[in-house]
Protein backbone atom coordinates (compact mmCIF):
# COMPACT_ATOMS: atom_id res chain seq x y z
CA UNK A 1 0.00 0.00 0.00
CA UNK A 2 1.51 3.50 -0.85
CA UNK A 3 -0.78 5.69 0.80
CA UNK A 4 -1.33 9.48 -0.61
CA UNK A 5 -3.03 11.78 2.58
CA UNK A 6 -4.51 15.01 1.80
CA UNK A 7 -5.13 17.18 4.06
CA UNK A 8 -2.21 15.42 6.29
CA UNK A 9 -1.49 18.04 9.10
CA UNK A 10 -5.44 18.42 10.04
CA UNK A 11 -6.44 16.32 13.19
CA UNK A 12 -7.52 13.56 11.27
CA UNK A 13 -4.94 13.87 8.74
CA UNK A 14 -1.78 13.53 10.96
CA UNK A 15 -3.61 10.48 12.85
CA UNK A 16 -4.53 8.92 9.98
CA UNK A 17 -0.42 9.67 8.62
CA UNK A 18 0.59 7.65 12.29
CA UNK A 19 -1.58 4.80 11.89
CA UNK A 20 0.30 3.93 7.82
CA UNK A 21 3.20 4.26 9.68
CA UNK A 22 2.14 1.99 12.62
CA UNK A 23 0.88 -0.70 10.36
CA UNK A 24 4.12 -0.77 8.26
CA UNK A 25 2.34 0.95 5.21
CA UNK A 26 4.20 3.56 2.93
CA UNK A 27 2.70 7.13 3.41
CA UNK A 28 2.95 10.52 1.55
CA UNK A 29 1.89 13.14 3.33
CA UNK A 30 1.08 16.67 1.36
CA UNK A 31 1.73 19.57 3.09
CA UNK A 32 0.92 23.05 1.01
CA UNK A 33 3.75 24.34 -0.37
CA UNK A 34 2.78 27.56 1.26
CA UNK A 35 2.34 26.45 4.51
CA UNK A 36 3.98 28.77 7.30
CA UNK A 37 4.95 25.19 9.15
CA UNK A 38 5.93 23.25 6.39
CA UNK A 39 9.42 23.04 8.11
CA UNK A 40 8.10 21.94 11.11
CA UNK A 41 5.29 19.29 9.43
CA UNK A 42 8.44 17.76 7.13
CA UNK A 43 10.11 16.68 10.29
CA UNK A 44 7.56 15.91 11.98
CA UNK A 45 6.29 13.29 9.26
CA UNK A 46 9.80 12.47 7.90
CA UNK A 47 10.71 11.98 11.89
CA UNK A 48 7.89 9.77 11.26
CA UNK A 49 8.81 7.40 8.44
CA UNK A 50 6.35 8.91 6.08
CA UNK A 51 7.51 10.83 2.96
CA UNK A 52 6.38 14.48 2.52
CA UNK A 53 4.83 15.71 -1.09
CA UNK A 54 4.58 19.57 -1.28
CA UNK A 55 2.83 19.64 -4.68
CA UNK A 56 0.95 22.71 -5.76
CA UNK A 57 -3.11 22.80 -5.59
CA UNK A 58 -3.30 23.36 -8.97
CA UNK A 59 -4.84 20.87 -11.38
CA UNK A 60 -1.45 20.00 -13.00
CA UNK A 61 0.39 20.08 -9.82
CA UNK A 62 -1.67 17.50 -8.79
CA UNK A 63 -1.71 14.97 -12.16
CA UNK A 64 1.94 15.33 -11.86
CA UNK A 65 2.17 14.20 -8.45
CA UNK A 66 -0.64 11.42 -8.72
CA UNK A 67 1.91 10.07 -12.15
CA UNK A 68 5.24 10.21 -9.94
CA UNK A 69 3.56 9.39 -6.57
CA UNK A 70 1.20 6.29 -7.83
CA UNK A 71 -0.57 5.78 -4.85
CA UNK A 72 -2.85 2.38 -4.46
CA UNK A 73 -4.89 4.80 -1.82
CA UNK A 74 -5.95 8.30 -1.49
CA UNK A 75 -6.99 9.87 1.66
CA UNK A 76 -9.34 13.03 1.10
CA UNK A 77 -9.39 14.64 4.39
CA UNK A 78 -9.27 18.42 3.67
CA UNK A 79 -11.91 20.80 5.32
CA UNK A 80 -11.75 24.63 5.75
CA UNK A 81 -13.36 26.68 8.56
CA UNK A 82 -15.22 29.75 8.75
CA UNK A 83 -12.58 30.92 10.95
CA UNK A 84 -9.57 30.44 8.81
CA UNK A 85 -10.53 32.73 5.68
CA UNK A 86 -8.29 30.89 3.01
CA UNK A 87 -11.51 29.88 0.92
CA UNK A 88 -14.86 28.70 1.69
CA UNK A 89 -16.43 25.09 1.78
CA UNK A 90 -17.69 25.17 -2.17
CA UNK A 91 -13.64 26.38 -3.38
CA UNK A 92 -11.48 24.40 -0.47
CA UNK A 93 -14.07 21.38 0.85
CA UNK A 94 -15.83 20.56 -2.82
CA UNK A 95 -13.40 22.36 -5.13
CA UNK A 96 -9.94 20.55 -3.95
CA UNK A 97 -11.82 17.40 -3.18
CA UNK A 98 -12.92 17.46 -6.84
CA UNK A 99 -9.40 18.40 -8.15
CA UNK A 100 -7.67 15.69 -6.14
CA UNK A 101 -10.08 13.32 -7.86
CA UNK A 102 -9.59 14.33 -11.27
CA UNK A 103 -6.09 13.94 -10.67
CA UNK A 104 -6.13 10.40 -9.63
CA UNK A 105 -8.18 9.72 -12.74
CA UNK A 106 -6.29 11.64 -15.29
CA UNK A 107 -3.34 10.13 -13.99
CA UNK A 108 -4.43 6.63 -15.05
CA UNK A 109 -4.67 5.34 -11.27
CA UNK A 110 -8.14 3.70 -12.28
CA UNK A 111 -7.82 1.04 -9.59
CA UNK A 112 -7.03 3.58 -6.64
CA UNK A 113 -8.93 3.84 -4.08
CA UNK A 114 -10.34 6.99 -2.99
CA UNK A 115 -10.92 7.55 0.84
CA UNK A 116 -12.99 10.59 1.17
CA UNK A 117 -13.69 12.01 4.93
CA UNK A 118 -17.27 13.78 4.55
CA UNK A 119 -19.33 14.20 7.63
CA UNK A 120 -22.83 13.11 9.01
CA UNK A 121 -25.63 14.87 7.43
CA UNK A 122 -24.39 14.65 3.82
CA UNK A 123 -27.34 12.51 2.98
CA UNK A 124 -29.48 15.41 3.86
CA UNK A 125 -27.54 18.52 3.29
CA UNK A 126 -28.56 21.40 5.05
CA UNK A 127 -25.98 25.23 4.50
CA UNK A 128 -22.87 24.99 2.14
CA UNK A 129 -20.87 23.03 4.89
CA UNK A 130 -22.59 20.13 4.02
CA UNK A 131 -23.82 20.79 0.53
CA UNK A 132 -20.59 20.72 -0.14
CA UNK A 133 -20.00 17.59 1.09
CA UNK A 134 -22.77 15.78 -0.59
CA UNK A 135 -21.47 17.19 -3.77
CA UNK A 136 -17.93 16.17 -3.13
CA UNK A 137 -19.39 12.50 -2.33
CA UNK A 138 -21.62 13.19 -5.72
CA UNK A 139 -18.10 13.67 -7.93
CA UNK A 140 -16.54 10.65 -6.64
CA UNK A 141 -19.29 7.96 -7.02
CA UNK A 142 -19.76 9.30 -10.63
CA UNK A 143 -15.49 9.47 -11.30
CA UNK A 144 -15.77 5.54 -11.71
CA UNK A 145 -12.99 5.40 -9.66
CA UNK A 146 -13.11 2.64 -6.58
CA UNK A 147 -14.08 4.47 -3.28
CA UNK A 148 -14.63 4.36 0.61
CA UNK A 149 -16.99 7.55 2.11
CA UNK A 150 -16.66 8.05 5.75
CA UNK A 151 -19.69 10.29 7.61
CA UNK A 152 -18.47 10.78 11.09
CA UNK A 153 -20.21 12.92 13.43
CA UNK A 154 -18.01 14.84 15.49
CA UNK A 155 -14.10 14.91 15.57
CA UNK A 156 -12.64 15.36 18.24
CA UNK A 157 -9.13 15.73 19.98
CA UNK A 158 -6.13 17.71 20.20
CA UNK A 159 -6.15 20.65 18.14
CA UNK A 160 -3.58 23.62 17.10
CA UNK A 161 -7.07 25.68 17.46
CA UNK A 162 -9.64 26.04 19.83
CA UNK A 163 -13.02 24.93 18.42
CA UNK A 164 -15.54 25.86 21.07
CA UNK A 165 -18.63 24.98 18.65
CA UNK A 166 -16.95 21.95 18.34
CA UNK A 167 -15.87 21.23 20.99
CA UNK A 168 -19.75 22.04 23.52
CA UNK A 169 -21.87 20.47 20.42
CA UNK A 170 -19.57 17.04 21.06
CA UNK A 171 -20.29 17.27 24.98
CA UNK A 172 -23.82 18.19 24.23
CA UNK A 173 -24.64 15.18 22.27
CA UNK A 174 -22.48 12.98 23.69
CA UNK A 175 -23.96 13.27 27.67
CA UNK A 176 -27.60 11.54 26.22
CA UNK A 177 -26.17 9.38 23.31
CA UNK A 178 -24.22 7.77 26.60
CA UNK A 179 -27.08 7.35 28.48
CA UNK A 180 -28.91 5.85 24.95
CA UNK A 181 -26.02 3.97 24.66
CA UNK A 182 -26.52 2.14 28.48
CA UNK A 183 -30.43 1.48 27.29
CA UNK A 184 -29.23 -0.62 24.68
CA UNK A 185 -28.92 1.88 21.75
CA UNK A 186 -25.48 0.96 21.11
CA UNK A 187 -25.45 1.18 17.35
CA UNK A 188 -27.48 4.98 17.49
CA UNK A 189 -25.20 5.59 19.97
CA UNK A 190 -21.99 4.40 18.18
CA UNK A 191 -23.44 6.52 15.23
CA UNK A 192 -23.94 10.10 16.51
CA UNK A 193 -21.31 10.53 19.62
CA UNK A 194 -18.17 12.08 18.88
CA UNK A 195 -14.94 10.35 18.04
CA UNK A 196 -11.37 11.22 18.58
CA UNK A 197 -8.90 11.73 15.79
CA UNK A 198 -6.76 8.89 16.12
CA UNK A 199 -9.97 6.40 16.60
CA UNK A 200 -10.98 7.60 13.11
CA UNK A 201 -7.62 6.84 11.78
CA UNK A 202 -7.33 3.49 12.37
CA UNK A 203 -10.79 3.23 11.11
CA UNK A 204 -10.25 4.83 8.26
CA UNK A 205 -6.99 3.32 7.16
CA UNK A 206 -8.52 -0.31 8.08
CA UNK A 207 -11.52 -0.14 5.65
CA UNK A 208 -8.48 1.52 2.95
CA UNK A 209 -7.66 -1.67 3.15
CA UNK A 210 -10.66 -4.04 3.69
CA UNK A 211 -11.93 -4.75 -0.16
CA UNK A 212 -15.89 -5.00 1.66
CA UNK A 213 -15.34 -0.82 2.67
CA UNK A 214 -15.52 -0.84 -1.43
CA UNK A 215 -18.37 1.35 -2.48
CA UNK A 216 -19.30 1.80 1.31
CA UNK A 217 -20.55 4.66 3.45
CA UNK A 218 -19.47 3.98 6.83
CA UNK A 219 -20.55 5.72 9.51
CA UNK A 220 -18.93 6.53 13.08
CA UNK A 221 -20.28 3.07 14.10
CA UNK A 222 -18.49 0.97 11.70
CA UNK A 223 -15.07 3.28 11.96
CA UNK A 224 -14.54 2.79 15.69
N1 LIG B 1 -14.26 18.50 12.89
C1 LIG B 1 -15.36 17.76 12.94
O1 LIG B 1 -16.06 17.63 13.97
C2 LIG B 1 -15.81 17.05 11.68
C3 LIG B 1 -16.93 16.20 11.71
C4 LIG B 1 -17.28 15.54 10.53
C5 LIG B 1 -16.55 15.75 9.35
N2 LIG B 1 -15.48 16.60 9.38
C6 LIG B 1 -14.74 16.83 8.12
O2 LIG B 1 -13.57 16.06 8.18
C7 LIG B 1 -12.52 16.74 7.46
C8 LIG B 1 -11.25 16.75 8.30
O3 LIG B 1 -11.58 17.32 9.54
P1 LIG B 1 -10.41 17.65 10.59
O4 LIG B 1 -11.05 18.17 11.78
O5 LIG B 1 -9.45 16.52 10.67
O6 LIG B 1 -9.71 18.83 9.74
P2 LIG B 1 -8.71 20.00 10.22
O7 LIG B 1 -7.97 19.60 11.44
O8 LIG B 1 -9.49 21.25 10.21
O9 LIG B 1 -7.67 20.02 8.98
C9 LIG B 1 -8.08 20.46 7.73
C10 LIG B 1 -7.03 20.13 6.67
O10 LIG B 1 -7.44 20.77 5.46
C11 LIG B 1 -6.36 21.60 4.98
N3 LIG B 1 -6.88 22.84 4.40
C12 LIG B 1 -7.77 23.72 4.95
N4 LIG B 1 -7.96 24.78 4.14
C13 LIG B 1 -7.16 24.58 3.05
C14 LIG B 1 -6.90 25.31 1.86
N5 LIG B 1 -7.51 26.48 1.63
N6 LIG B 1 -6.00 24.81 0.97
C15 LIG B 1 -5.37 23.63 1.21
N7 LIG B 1 -5.56 22.87 2.32
C16 LIG B 1 -6.46 23.35 3.22
C17 LIG B 1 -5.55 21.95 6.21
O11 LIG B 1 -4.24 22.29 5.79
P3 LIG B 1 -3.39 23.42 6.60
O12 LIG B 1 -2.97 22.74 7.87
O13 LIG B 1 -2.24 23.68 5.68
O14 LIG B 1 -4.29 24.58 6.82
C18 LIG B 1 -5.62 20.63 6.99
O15 LIG B 1 -4.67 19.73 6.49
C19 LIG B 1 -13.03 18.10 7.12
O16 LIG B 1 -13.49 18.12 5.81
C20 LIG B 1 -14.21 18.24 8.01
O17 LIG B 1 -15.12 19.07 7.50
C21 LIG B 1 -15.08 17.25 10.51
Amino acid sequence: MTAFVAGATGLTGRSVVEALIERGEAAVAHVRPDSGRLAEWTARFEGLGATVDTSPWTAEGMVEAMGRIRPTQVFALLGTTAKRGDGDYRTVDFGLTALLIDAVQAAGLDDTRVVYLSSLGADKPRGAYLKARTDAEAHLRASGLPWTIARPSFIVGDRDERRPGESVGAAVADAPLKLIGLLGGRRVADRYRSISGPELARGLVRAALDPAAEGAVLDSADLR
